[in-house]
């Protein structure tokens, strides 16, 4: 096979980034691949819209049935979004034996294990590095570079749009919504936004690196998942006061709460996977990821500490990461080589999810206080009740008026043990509003 004809549904912001790099690099790819890559046919809901990037009349259509079902169309580009008509694009190709490649981690997240199977089940294969992290290779890393470790710990700022908008927040005080607008004029933001800023997006591609780290497909619905909404400026101007930042971090770890022992010495115990805002120390290099940018922190067994960074949202980074499973599967359309890394091994019969309850973190506590004597005992009480310790009490000055703000910094401490505790001092006539709280990560 000497040409890949490409059949990509969706020309938005990552089609026409894609569109726009095989132009610019298509000729440098087929000299390294001794393939050639030609687009043939480019679905979209409105072919008469105007585009960022502009995409040649003669190849656009509006029925993807007709790209996917063409016989000249080897390789089918999903880039459209959404689960439902996608989840049809990618069964339909797969099914006609085609090989795909999606950017796509709500579609993989939903229904990765049935895909996963259907592209078994035909000889053909899906590819999916797009789908997290933007234009870091960390699929590839995982699936591939670190094949010889047991994955202890994984980390992740996977997503661009929350990042942006918490570094924007806390280096310029901006105002979310108005950094959010930013985000989706660049092209950043999922549609609707709520995805990013929600965590949803991020639990998405903290699920699918779970899932390849761990051997076993995770459920989305045992993601512990919270967003940035409730991230204020003052929480971000304290974390910063105690030599912290705030970062929407996905977090995968092993052994961390070891209520559930392995049911086998050789087999795993639950895992943690779970996203959430955290605060991170300023000295750890997590802490200094700014912007639309992503990091992966992945510990092997063997290995010892790898990470992994760049840009994680936009036409561009993410344009390179399907260019990258352009590759791979036009050298296996090439060389008759479809499942020589297959997209998903389960290996691990008795995965699971630890419950966010009995995952032990320390935490960041702001309480809205009436300032009089004997709130800080009580406070104290309902901790010590819980058998929760507290690292240090911040009543910063200058916040006078009826209520002032007590920042808690606490110890190692079960999830459902920290919850009942602070539902037992909002109960107190002293606290206004619901206390906040974020967990605090060492990243150790
Ligand atoms: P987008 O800008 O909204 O583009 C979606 C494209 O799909 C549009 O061209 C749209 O056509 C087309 N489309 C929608 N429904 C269609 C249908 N039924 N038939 C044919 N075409 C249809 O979205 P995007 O930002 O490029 O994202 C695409 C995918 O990449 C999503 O899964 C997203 O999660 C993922 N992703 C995005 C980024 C990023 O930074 N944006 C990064 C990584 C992964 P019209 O143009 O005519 O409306
Ligand atoms: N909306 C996503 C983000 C796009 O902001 O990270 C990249 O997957």
């Amino acid at each position: 096979m000497r040409q890949v004809n490409l059949g990509i549904i969706g020309g938005g912001t990552v089609g026409g980034g894609v569109f726009r790099a095989i132009q610019r690099n298509g000729a440098l790819m087929a000299s390294r691949l001794g393939v050639s890559l030609s687009i043939a046919r480019v679905a979209v809901r409105d072919a008469k819209k105007a585009r960022a990037v502009r995409i040649p009349a003669k190849l656009l259509v509006t029925d993807w049935h007709a790209v996917v079902a063409d016989p000249a169309v080897n390789l089918v580009v999903e880039l459209m979004g959404g689960t439902t008509t996608a989840r049809q694009v990618v069964l339909a190709a797969l099914k006609l034996g085609k090989p795909v490649v999606t950017a796509n981690k709500a579609l993989l997240s939903a229904h990765g294990e049935e895909l996963f199977k259907v592209a078994q089940q035909h000889g053909t294969n899906l590819y999916y590095e797009a789908s997290v992290a933007g234009g870091i290779p960390i699929i590839k890393v995982l699936r591939e570079g670190l094949i010889g470790n047991r994955i202890t710990r994984l980390f992740g700022i996977v997503n661009g749009t929350c990042n942006y908008i918490l570094t924007r927040m806390k280096d310029e005080g901006a105002d979310f919504a108005a950094v959010l607008a930013d985000a989706q004029r660049l092209g950043y933001a999922e549609t609707p936004p709520d995805l990013d800023v929600d965590g949803h997006d991020a639990a998405h591609k903290t699920g699918i690196l779970a899932s390849l780290a761990h051997g076993f497909w995770v459920n989305p619905r045992h993601i512990y998942t919270e967003g940035i909404r409730s991230i204020t400026r003052q929480d971000i101007e304290f974390a910063r006061q105690l030599g912290y930042t705030i970062r929407l971090l996905g977090c995968v770890k092993t052994a961390n709460g070891v209520r559930h022992k392995p049911p086998h010495p050789h087999r795993q115990s639950a895992i943690q996977v779970s996203v959430y805002p955290a605060l991170i120390p300023n000295s750890h290099i997590l802490a200094n990821v700014n912007g639309v940018f992503n990091v992966v922190l992945v510990r092997g067994d063997v290995v010892g500490d790898t990470l992994y960074y760049g840009r994680g949202a936009g036409k561009d980074a993410t344009a390179s990461a399907v260019l990258s499973d352009l590759a791979d599967a036009a050298l296996d359309l090439k060389y008759k080589s479809n499942r020589r890394v297959p997209p998903f091994v389960p290996h691990e019969r008795d995965g699971a999810v630890l419950s966010i309850d009995d995952v032990v973190s320390r935490y960041y506590v702001r309480l809205s206080v009436v300032d009089k004597p004997g709130v800080f005992a009580k406070i104290a009480a309902a901790l010590a009740r819980a058998k929760i310790g507290i690292s240090s009490i911040i009543q910063p000055e200058g916040h006078e008026g009826e209520t002032v703000p007590v920042i808690l910094m606490i110890h190692d401490a079960p999830n459902a043990a920290m919850k009942r505790a602070l539902a037992q001092i909002a109960k107190l006539a002293a606290i206004k509003g619901e206390p906040v709280m974020i967990r605090v990560e060492n990243l150790e």
